[in-house]
């Protein structure tokens, strides 16, 4: 039986692929930062998955900001050691959005927040889990990165650096651990449908059909395809992308639409 890891994972996207992975028959671990959140999470996935083992796992990223919880990420590891569980694919999802920052007026631990939990905290899992898979002869990791690691957006440059990083870590990652027949990869999302664009109504309603080129953002189960593609199909690719944006990308300016 196969295991996946998958970070952050109570809410949104995260909960499409936990999803993806039960229904294909996987055991999934996720994660989450709040215990009672991780416990409702698990007792749903449980009961739409009852031939599926599926456990919870509450873990935070940081002690403070500065600070990566490099000890919790071994504790997590040392668990699923006990519990005979090796993590065949680990999926970094979780990653904080960084919402708002406003240059000149945040304080520098706002960015060293963002960095160390989408750089340095991932790679801190992916070094934990890496070590196992090379133990077991091979494994992967998908990493869900983000389009802004190639094009800006407003108020979010701590997020934009750290997805930029995050493709770095992806591609070093990918050259160090084939050789172990661990395989590293990464999905670039653009909009995905989840609470916070339900919540931004005009944005909604204007960005995605003047944007993107299908004119339609993504839902978390087209994330979720994406990544159970790299993770069980992919046999010979590593350290590649795949965007899922519906062209967003790709489109230079905004599409106005002809007066009528
Ligand atoms: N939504 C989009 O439009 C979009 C677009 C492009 C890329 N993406 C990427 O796709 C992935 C999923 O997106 P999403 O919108 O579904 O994400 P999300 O809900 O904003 O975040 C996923 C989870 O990350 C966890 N998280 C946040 N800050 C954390 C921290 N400091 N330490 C540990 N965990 C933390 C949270 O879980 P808990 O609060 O339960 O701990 C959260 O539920 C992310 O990597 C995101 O960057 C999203």
């Amino acid at each position: 039986m196969k295991t996946a890891l998958v970070t952050g994972a109570c809410i949104n996207t995260g909960v499409a692929i936990v999803e993806k992975f039960a229904s294909e028959g996987w055991t999934v671990v996720f994660t989450g930062r709040n215990s009672e959140k991780v416990h409702a999470a698990e007792q749903a996935y449980r009961e739409k998955f009852p031939d599926v083992e599926i456990i919870g796992y509450h873990i935070d990223s940081l002690l403070d900001e500065r600070t990566v919880d490099e000890q919790a990420v071994e504790s997590m590891f040392a668990f699923l050691d006990e519990k005979g569980i090796t993590v065949d694919t680990l999926v970094l999802n979780a990653a904080d959005q960084g919402l708002g920052m406003k240059i000149f007026e945040n304080p520098l631990t706002d960015l060293m927040k963002v960095i160390n939990t989408n750089v340095v905290w991932n790679f801190c899992l992916c070094e934990h889990a890496a070590k196992r898979m090379k133990d077991v002869g091979g494994g992967n990791i998908v990493f869900v990165n983000s389009n802004t690691a190639y094009r800006a957006i407003p108020d979010r440059i701590a997020y934009v650096a750290s997805k930029g990083g995050q493709l770095g870590l992806m591609r070093a990652l990918a050259l160090d651990l084939g050789k172990y027949n661990i395989r590293v990869n990464a999905i670039l999302p653009g909009m995905i449908k989840t609470d916070r664009w339900v919540k931004n109504p005009d944005f909604y309603k204007n960005v995605p059909s003047r944007f993107t080129p299908i004119g339609d953002v993504a839902v978390g189960e087209d994330v979720a395809d994406a990544v159970w593609y790299f993770a069980a199909h992919a046999r010979n690719t590593t350290g590649a992308e795949l965007v899922v944006d519906g062209g967003n990308t790709i489109q230079l300016y905004p599409i106005i639409p002809e007066e009528k």
